[in-house]
């Protein structure tokens, strides 16, 4: 198996496994198929990656020398950003419970946007923005009362949902008020963002008219033109046999939605922002697990053990996600069973792969999982104490440490053991 000019059972050898594999040009590529895919809407787009599906400092250099903007949601994505080298001002800020120590931090970076997600922080917002003597740009998350459809937990825009002001009762309509006489404040749009791993598109259109119809009530009550409409990320792509929407496919959806909602409502149009984590970066890494033990029980379906599993990807266990799964070392060989792929953790819930087809598999093969690029490695823990993977960025033929394979000795880097617990004698066993 080659991945980015690379061996990858070599790159197994020499950098262990479990082993996350990015492929540059594929990240290069799908920034640019995005940035191509909004050249023809007339507002003028940004497209901005959302760092949560994946960030590294490399990740970030990348995104940033190909003219994308970014999202982070949280002081420890926006650190890593700017040490990165990140240009603050292309930096929307996201979150629904941001800290008053976050907050400030993004204004002392110059970040260019927060998306205010609640009254409090509009009120932290603009207190920063005051004592800089600036105002700060803002657009104001709204729950628009629209369903994608999704799995529950990535559904994020129905009107019962903790992200954003709610559209029906008014509550997104006060905001406007208050972010438009807050002297800290420069609104300058709204956000919406109704759900991740979308495959069909059709949501764009009700999402649209409802943001212009705010957009042109919060004009009309205050004379504050929303310039920005931030339409969220939330394109799927294609783990196994689904057909998942190309850049272009959704931002033709997003676009075409936003011109008829500006037309019918004589509205100019405003610049148009999106925020692409998964189809960025999903389709750009593999994971590659080595298998140890493996179960087999007459009548049921047998288990093969990885070394890796939920500290490195919950996404099967948490959302029932599914993957296509080769063999590296034996790429092409015929499927000639199905099993269970298992991680190595303490929990019965541990699995990468429920019942696939794969070729039979001896211990020390390699198991190679597609689209692992998102939302695996930003989810890990170190649950079992299990050191985090490697990652690598390779690009023709020369293959980079993203991140180090985290060792014991990093795990306890932050332990303390109290001095009166040291000193204290330890019984002989009875
Ligand atoms: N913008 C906002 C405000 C978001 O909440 C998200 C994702 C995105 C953009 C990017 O969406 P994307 O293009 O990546 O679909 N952990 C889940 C996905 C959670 C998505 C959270 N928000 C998973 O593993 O499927």
């Amino acid at each position: 198996m080659i991945s980015g000019g690379c061996d990858v059972v070599r790159l197994a050898e020499r950098f262990g496994t479990p082993l996350y594999i990015f492929n540059e040009s594929v990240i290069r590529q799908q920034c640019r198929a995005y940035r191509r895919a909004f050249d023809s809407y007339a507002g003028g787009a940004t497209v901005a990656y959302a760092a949560k599906a994946f960030l590294s400092q490399a990740m970030a250099a990348i995104v940033a020398s190909e003219g994308l903007h970014l999202d982070v949601v949280s002081g420890g994505e926006l650190y890593t950003a700017l040490q990165a080298g990140f240009p603050a001002s292309r930096i929307y800020f996201h979150g629904n419970n941001k800290s008053d120590d976050e907050i400030a931090m993004a204004c002392e970076a110059g970040i260019g946007s927060f998306v205010v997600d609640n009254p409090h922080e509009l009120a932290r917002v603009d207190l920063e923005g005051r004592a800089r003597g600036r105002r700060q740009r803002v657009l104001l998350r709204v729950a628009p009362g629209i369903e994608a459809h999704t799995h529950e937990y990535v559904r994020t825009g129905t009107q019962d949902s903790k992200f954003g002001f709610d559209l029906e009762t008014g509550q997104a309509m006060d905001a406007a008020r208050l972010a438009a006489a807050a002297p800290g404040v420069e609104l300058a749009g709204l956000h919406a963002h109704i759900g991740s791993q979308i495959l069909d598109t059709a949501a764009m259109e009700p999402l649209a008219q409802v943001l212009v119809a705010l957009a042109t009530e919060i004009r009309r009550e205050t004379d504050v033109v929303m310039g920005e409409l931030n339409l969220g990320g939330g394109a799927g792509i294609q783990y196994r046999e689904e057909q998942s929407p190309s850049p272009t496919a959704f931002a033709r959806a997003m676009g075409d939605a936003v011109v008829a909602a500006c037309t019918a409502a004589d509205l100019r149009l405003p610049r148009l922002a999106v925020e692409p984590g998964r189809s960025i970066v999903g389709q750009a890494a593999i994971a590659v697990y080595r298998v140890g033990a493996q179960k087999h029980v007459p009548g049921l379906v047998p288990y093969i053990a990885v070394d890796g599993g939920m500290g490195d990807n919950i996404r099967p266990s948490l959302y029932g996600a599914e993957y296509t799964v080769v063999v590296a070392n034996r790429m092409g060989a015929p499927a000639t069973q199905r099993a269970h792929v298992v991680g190595r953790y303490c929990e019965s819930g541990d699995f990468l792969a429920r019942d696939v087809s794969l070729p039979s598999v001896r211990t020390g093969d390699l198991l190679a999982f597609y689209c692992a690029g998102a939302y695996q490695l930003p989810m890990a823990s170190n649950y079992n104490r299990v050191p985090r993977p490697c990652v690598l960025l390779v690009q023709e033929g020369q293959a980079d440490v993203m991140v180090e394979r985290e060792t014991f000795a990093d795990m306890d880097a932050r332990e303390r053991l109290p001095e009166r617990l040291r000193s204290q004698s330890v019984p002989a066993a009875t």
